[in-house]
């Protein structure tokens, strides 16, 4: 526990009706947010599990990272509010926070992007590990496979209880991530690999390492590197989501970094999870018309209808996803700049927003778009192919994975992540041989 979480002198109590006994449990305070009940002793002291799936009820861990409130649809990286961040700061200045607690003074932002910088390149032998794939693959599969080669790479940092390791683990994950990826796309095009430039920043180097070829200069354009600057802050971190809670139980077990991100990846390209971004826009080409939007709403308040409304509803928010406010504003900016003001799937998508947000079903259930909802319409309107969108968001989400994975390591109460269950299976019974079976 650390100096800002504290135990009350509050306790709740349980009363097992079975038994008659009464159990105290202590109550834990953060510095804001839900009081947690204390039940680590709960099965030792009653014999009970909790009863949990999902964890809609569930701390899982104690974090000073980033907080969210789902009621006011507020997010807070380090205590900034995402809306600030995104708007005054860039990339690198929110890489940092997130990694040591502060904003970075000018020295340290500037030493920050140097370093990260120079380890940007890739050992050449991991170029080669792509040429296992098919160029059809879809490029998450990739990203799965390259990221979790890396352990097989870089031996000098993985061990994980060695700060030193775990500081060049996590510049070099930050550092080759786009990279990583935009070979992952080059790769799927049959063009050659553009490597990082060490002039430009982080951003820039990455549309660049997607968009250059070798024939010709790649002129970046500030407004698409301003735009992708400000999506990567959108989606650097949120708390314990799925991919997050993912990457620290993998480290729980004490599995290099590099391991864990990779299954952070693979947690990701749910389309439950970060795989919505892509899954909005083939909601989007599937509904083709604005016509069409009162079948689909329909299809998604239908309980026998697997279909549900990509890009809209959140397990935290029951307000406004705030990334999905200023991706909505960066969404007009690209397009604008782009001249495409008159984007038939932006103007599909903001009619589709505004029926569901006056239909009953999802006011009822507080169903809001979420940091999804716009940021394929933009990612198409630079260029990037669907396929590309969720690694995107995986190149952002790296840092926070990183994190919460360093806090995780760091955490003096942290143990093996081991949850149990509630069996219902078959109890023990005779073994049958072969031939007496029906
Ligand atoms: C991300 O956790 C994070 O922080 C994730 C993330 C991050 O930055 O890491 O924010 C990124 O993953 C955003 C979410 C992207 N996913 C989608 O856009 C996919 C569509 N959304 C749904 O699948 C759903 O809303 C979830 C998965 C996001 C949340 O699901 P929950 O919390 O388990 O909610 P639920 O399924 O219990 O839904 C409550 C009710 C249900 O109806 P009832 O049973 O009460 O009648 O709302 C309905 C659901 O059927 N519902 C939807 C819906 N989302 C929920 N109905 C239609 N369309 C939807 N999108």
């Amino acid at each position: 526990m650390n100096d800002r979480s504290k135990k009350t002198n509050q306790t709740v109590t349980l009363t097992d009706n079975a038994s008659g006994k009464t159990y105290d449990f202590p109550v834990m305070s953060g510095s804001v947010g839900p009081d947690v009940i204390d039940i680590r002793t709960l099965y030792a002291d009653t014999g009970y599990f909790t009863y949990d799936p999902g964890f809609t009820s569930t701390a899982s861990c104690e974090s000073t990272i980033t907080y969210i409130d789902g009621d006011e649809g507020i997010l807070l990286y380090r205590g900034y509010a995402i809306e600030d961040l995104a708007m005054h700061s860039d990339y690198m200045d929110v890489c940092y926070l997130l990694l040591f607690g502060e904003l970075p003074n000018k020295e340290q932002k500037a030493k920050f992007e140097h370093d990260v910088t120079y380890h940007t390149m890739l050992h050449e032998q991991v170029n080669q590990f792509y040429r296992g794939f098919r160029r059809d693959s879809h490029p998450m599969a990739v990203m799965c496979g390259v990221v979790g080669a890396l352990s097989a790479f870089y031996h000098d940092s993985l061990d994980i209880n060695d700060p030193w390791h775990r500081t060049v683990a996590s510049y070099r994950m930050i550092a080759k991530i786009p990279t990583i990826a935009a070979q992952a796309y080059k790769y799927a095009l049959g063009q050659p690999f553009i490597y990082p430039r060490n002039e430009l920043g982080y951003s820039e180097n990455f549309l660049h390492m997607l968009f250059a070829t070798p024939a010709e200069e790649y002129k970046i354009s500030p407004t698409l590197a301003k735009a992708m600057d400000r999506i990567l802050i959108l989606h650097a971190d949120h708390e314990q989501n799925a991919s997050t809670s993912t990457v620290r139980l993998s480290g729980s077990s004490g599995a290099n970094p590099f391991a864990c991100i990779a299954a952070g990846i693979a947690s990701l390209w749910g389309p439950a999870h970060g795989g919505a971004n892509e899954a909005v826009l083939n909601m989007l080409d599937q509904i083709g018309d604005k016509k069409n939007i009162p079948e689909f709403v329909k299809k998604a308040k239908d309980k026998d209808d697997p279909f549900r409304l990509m890009g809209f509803g959140h397990r935290v928010y029951k307000n406004f996803d705030p990334r999905a406010r200023v991706m909505q504003q960066t969404c007009h900016e690209v397009l604008d700049e782009l001249g495409m003001t008159d984007d038939p799937l932006l103007e599909l998508a903001m009619e589709l927003e505004k029926i569901a947000l006056e239909d009953e079903y999802f006011v009822e259930r507080k169903l809001y778009p979420n940091v999804d909802f716009y940021s394929g319409i933009i990612f198409k309107a630079m260029g990037i192919p669907t396929s590309m969108f969720t690694v995107l968001f995986a190149v952002a989400r790296t840092v926070g994975w990183i994190a919460q994975w360093n806090e995780m390591v760091e955490d003096p109460s942290q143990k093996i992540g081991r949850p149990r269950q509630l069996f219902t299976g078959a109890t023990r019974r005779d073994y049958v041989a072969l031939g007496k079976r029906k």
